[in-house]
């Protein structure tokens, strides 16, 4: 795409503030910043404050802003979800359908959605778990994730619209986060660079697939680029950087210098955590797109504490 005119949606979260980092570089591009929160500092790009199933707002600001590409982040995440799965299922997926439907009115070209590895339940290949298999999400997380998978092949029949989509494992980045399943990976490592025990609510060797925020920023760009026009696609492709266990993590940091003390205090989380999968399959998106992740752990956590 040229001259691309961007609305992000929960952009005020992990992944949004890495996209405005890495977009904000970008030339011919513009880009609108939208959150239910008012950002804490100065962005480098515009900013609109809404929430994302305001529907006639959302459409004023795409025809004022003449958005041509949509990046929809505003989200529920796994643990909070679980305290208000109503709300969550309300943000999640009625949200998605707020920004199809203005998507598809508005002729946008291009929509990016992430969904996540709670799709999949506790039932099914643990290990290198397939693109495609059958899946009984344990969370309202993942059934809101996997409904809007759904959602993304049906509108795209019907509708030729042209989302566009990842399947996430747990993001690592410096920003701080809250709300997630993998949270603890990025809490463990600020601790370590503050001298600070910590506390870890997932047991030492649960094992969950992971990956570095700048390689989802440059899956999501890459995808968005792809030519799919001789060649079928996936809705939402697997991609995974490296598996990670809190005990690795504290190995890690303990062999890069930092001697963090853990203590583990398992909470609701566990069962969440052991619903998903260890790994998962990204062949698809090697082979349809070139996914190749750069950050392995130690570079990961290098660049976290630098
Ligand atoms: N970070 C991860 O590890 C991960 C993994 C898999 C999938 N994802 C998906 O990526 C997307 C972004 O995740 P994230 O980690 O940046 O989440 P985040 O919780 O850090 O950010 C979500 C943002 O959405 C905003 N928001 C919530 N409700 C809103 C509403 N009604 N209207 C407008 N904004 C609203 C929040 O204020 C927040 O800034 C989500 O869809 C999430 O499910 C994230």
């Amino acid at each position: 795409m040229k001259n691309k005119r961007i609305l992000i949606t929960g952009a005020l979260g992990q992944l949004g503030l890495a996209l405005i980092r890495a977009l904000s570089k970008q030339e011919n591009t513009y880009v609108l910043a939208t959150d239910i929160n008012i950002p804490k500092d100065k962005l480098s790009v515009d900013f609109e404050h809404v929430n994302a199933l305001n529907k006639n707002r959302l459409e004023s600001l795409i025809t004022k802003y003449e958005i041509n590409c949509i990046y929809h982040f505003a989200a529920i995440l796994s643990a909070n979800g679980e305290n208000n799965p109503f709300m969550s299922w309300d943000v999640n997926v009625n949200s998605f359908q707020v920004v199809v439907s203005l998507a598809i009115k508005h002729k946008i070209q291009r929509l990016f959605w992430p969904s996540s590895i709670a799709v999949y339940g506790r039932d099914k290949n643990p290990i290198n778990a397939p693109q495609q298999v059958d899946m009984n999400p344990l969370t309202i997380y993942g059934v809101s994730k996997l409904a809007s998978e759904k959602l993304i092949m049906y509108y795209h029949y019907k509708y030729n619209i042209d989302i566009r989509s990842l399947r996430l494992p747990g993001v690592l980045s410096s920003d701080l986060v809250g709300g997630g399943t993998t949270d603890y990976a990025i809490e463990m490592v600020q601790a370590a660079k503050n001298r600070i025990p910590y506390t870890c609510f997932l047991a030492p060797q649960t094992e969950l697939p992971m990956v570095y925020i700048d390689d989802v920023i440059m899956a999501m760009q890459q995808l968005m680029e792809a030519d799919f026009s001789t060649h079928q696609r996936t809705h939402s492709y697997n991609i995974m950087g490296f598996r990670l266990t809190p005990r690795k993590l504290e190995n890690q940091l303990k062999k890069m210098g930092f001697p963090v003390v853990v203590n583990y205090n398992i909470d609701y989380r566990q069962q969440i955590a052991e619903s998903w999968p260890q790994t998962i399959d990204d062949q698809l998106a090697k082979k349809d797109w070139g996914w190749t992740p750069k950050f392995d752990l130690k570079r990961s956590v290098k660049r976290m504490l630098s």
